[in-house]
């Protein structure tokens, strides 16, 4: 295997785009598109790096319910090993709605097993036998972003690269003193604007991503259609993202992890990767939902802005 992928997994709702202010009262109004597609950036980020042509296995937590099914069978049905993902016999798979509006989207996700995921359910032969582990939705599993830093040591000690996509916290508190002891052991640090900014208390986004990157990894942030940057902490380079014909942002921000991963293990230096990452970020807008439009190897490197 080259790729351990540490999660998330639920079916994604994307309804939408929604133009005018959500209402309650019982009122029903229609949108013109909605879709049901596997969610979770992290199982996003494994269809990804599996259309990008890496063998990627899933660790992580479904309930024992139609949604933790689908869950399975679309990660299996885009290449994914899903020998490691693991029925929670209690707690149900979670669930997310997605209103999309423009480039911007509002999320609902009942986290139904997520909490009850833990670093226990991550097989460590498997975390030593793979080329690099990626671990996504940090603060939307507590109990494994506990054990998060021992799996990422056990990952380092035999000899893999280990990349962190924080995602949101909708706690809102940002807590550094779990992360950081993470960032110690993370090659890749793969946070959007909004989440560094909020991570650093920074206003500007170089200067957030500079303050990240001294606690030890790369830091490469992801700015929807303003591209990304990533901060080596003395450089920094930029790429741009496409102009596509974007139906969801979906996504991107995961596809754009799958591509920066797949990069850099076949060797890419950071300029490129991050040209290769943005390219699969831009090309996965072009359809519904997160995994539809993910390109693959040749279409990210043609796509790519040189
Ligand atoms: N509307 C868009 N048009 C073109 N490219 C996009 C668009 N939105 C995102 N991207 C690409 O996908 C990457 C990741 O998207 P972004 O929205 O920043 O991440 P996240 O989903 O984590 O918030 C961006 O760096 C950019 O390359
Ligand atoms: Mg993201």
């Amino acid at each position: 295997m080259d790729l351990l992928v540490i999660g998330d997994a639920n079916p994604d709702v994307v309804i939408g785009p929604v133009d005018q202010p959500i209402l309650f009262g019982q009122r029903e109004r229609l949108v013109p598109t909605g879709s049901l597609v596997l969610g979770g950036s992290a199982s996003i980020m494994a269809c990804g790096a599996a259309r990008l042509g890496l063998s990627v296995a899933f660790a992580g937590r479904v309930g024992d319910d139609p949604a933790g099914d689908f869950v399975r069978t679309s990660l299996a049905d885009r290449g994914v090993n899903v020998d490691a993902l693991v029925v929670d016999s209690s707690l149900p798979t979670p669930l997310t709605t997605i209103l999309t509006s423009g480039n911007d989207r509002a999320i609902l996700t009942s986290p139904g097993c997520l909490p009850s995921t833990t670093a226990d359910d991550v097989p460590l032969d498997l975390v030593r036998s793979v080329r690099h582990v990626h671990a996504a939705s940090f603060y939307l599993l507590p109990a494994l972003a506990a054990g998060l830093a021992g799996i990422f040591k056990e990952a380092k000690a035999a000899k893999a690269t280990t990349s962190l996509d924080p995602n949101d916290d909708p706690t809102g508190r940002w807590d550094r003193s779990i992360l950081d002891p993470v960032l110690r052991v993370t090659d890749y640090f793969l946070p959007n604007a909004a989440e560094v900014l909020a991570l650093t208390g920074h206003h500007q986004v170089e200067d957030a991503a500079g303050i990240l990157a001294r606690r030890g990894p790369l830091v490469v942030v992801k700015n929807g259609v303003d591209g990304a940057i990533a901060h080596t902490g003395s450089k920094v380079v930029t790429a741009p993202a496409l102009k596509v014909d974007t139906i969801d942002a979906v996504g991107a921000g995961d596809s754009f992890d799958a591509g920066w991963v797949a990069a850099v293990l076949n060797g890419s230096r950071p300029g490129r990767a991050l040209a290769i990452a943005a390219a699969c970020g831009s090309l996965s807008t072009r359809a519904a939902g997160g995994t539809a439009a993910q390109p693959n190897w040749n279409e990210a490197i043609e796509g790519m802005t040189p």
